[in-house]
């Protein structure tokens, strides 16, 4: 399984913060944003990540995460020369996904909720077509929609709906089989001249191979659309950071725990971040757990051994 970052768009609902920046590095709370879709790949097992920005931005996300091999990631990168759609992802990132599955995440889409890394790895080990991610919201003319019948099987959906059906948004993230870059290719732009996401996963749908996993009550989609909605989402990683004492979207936590990377290489990068909680966390992180680093590291910092009888 590939996995694919949309990180484009020009970011005009948060101007003038998207004046110079790329929404997808903005803040949220103390990461920048695509650290959270990029752990939620991660989490899902993808180490070999395709990040798409407009030519203007795509640089920033090279110098924050280079080739990706700090975190034991394979990451190239890609242009979207102009806003064609979201579906575009398929065409661009053909070479990328060669014939392989490629799940696609955007880049300002973050999630957080227990059992969501068992989820995604049991999705994609039943990969069948298209797997899609629904949940409840309060206004869902702004999103993709699905229908849903008695049996809670998805039966339609509908891209930003003025009367909608139901009020099961589809999520930014979305898992395919290797058919997705013929359809892509296939697809016709939208009225508003748009490669549309939710065309692709019609075609899944018509052709009986797409499913909606349901995110229930306990997970949270956050949006990071607007102002508020920005500041919300990092009141939300603040509060359960500082209430729980873990981190939400770490990517270095997520590279250490899946074993992408050694305890060791976790320590360092903790060193590299020194003199943040940052940093703390994921020096905590190694050293709190039985593992040789702990030796290894322990000199610099080691206090004065007691005096006393061997
Ligand atoms: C896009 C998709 C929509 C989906 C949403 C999730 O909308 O077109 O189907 O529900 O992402 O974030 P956009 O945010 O580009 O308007």
């Amino acid at each position: 399984m590939k996995g694919i970052i949309l990180a484009g768009g020009s970011g005009t609902r948060l101007r003038p913060l998207t004046g110079v920046v790329s929404k997808q590095i903005l803040p949220v709370y103390n990461k920048p944003m695509i650290y959270y879709p990029l752990s939620v790949l991660m989490l899902a097992g993808i180490r070999e990540t395709l990040i798409i920005s407009t030519p203007q931005h795509l640089e920033m996300f090279r110098s924050l995460l280079g080739d990706g091999s700090h975190l034991g990631l394979d990451i190239r990168y890609t242009e979207q020369k102009e806003p064609n759609g979201i579906a575009e992802a398929f065409t661009l990132g053909a070479d990328h996904i060669g014939d392989d599955e490629v799940t696609l995440i955007l880049g300002d889409n973050v999630f957080h909720g227990h059992g969501f890394s068992e989820l995604l790895r049991t999705t994609a080990e039943r990969l069948d077509g298209c797997a899609l991610f629904g949940y409840p919201v309060h206004d869902p003319w702004r999103y993709g929609i699905a229908e849903l019948d008695a049996e809670r099987r998805l039966v339609g959906l509908t891209e930003k709906p003025r009367d909608p059906r139901s009020n099961i948004a589809v999520t930014g993230l979305y898992m395919y089989d290797n058919d997705v870059v013929a359809i892509a290719r296939d697809l016709v732009p939208s009225d508003r001249g748009e490669l549309e996401i939710t065309d692709v996963n019609r075609v899944y749908l018509d052709q009986g191979r797409a499913r909606l996993a349901e995110l229930g009550r306990g997970f949270v989609w956050l949006d990071t659309g607007t102002h508020d909605a920005l500041l919300e989402a990092g009141q939300y990683v603040q509060i359960l950071e500082q209430r729980q004492g873990v981190r939400i979207g770490c990517v270095e936590e997520v590279a250490y725990r899946k074993g992408f990377i050694t305890a060791e290489q976790c320590h360092r990068l903790g060193l590299q971040q020194a003199g943040t909680d940052y940093g703390s966390y994921l020096l905590d992180l190694v050293e709190t757990e039985p593992s040789p680093v702990r030796r290894i590291h322990a000199e610099p910092f080691a206090v004065q051994a007691p005096v006393g009888p061997r």
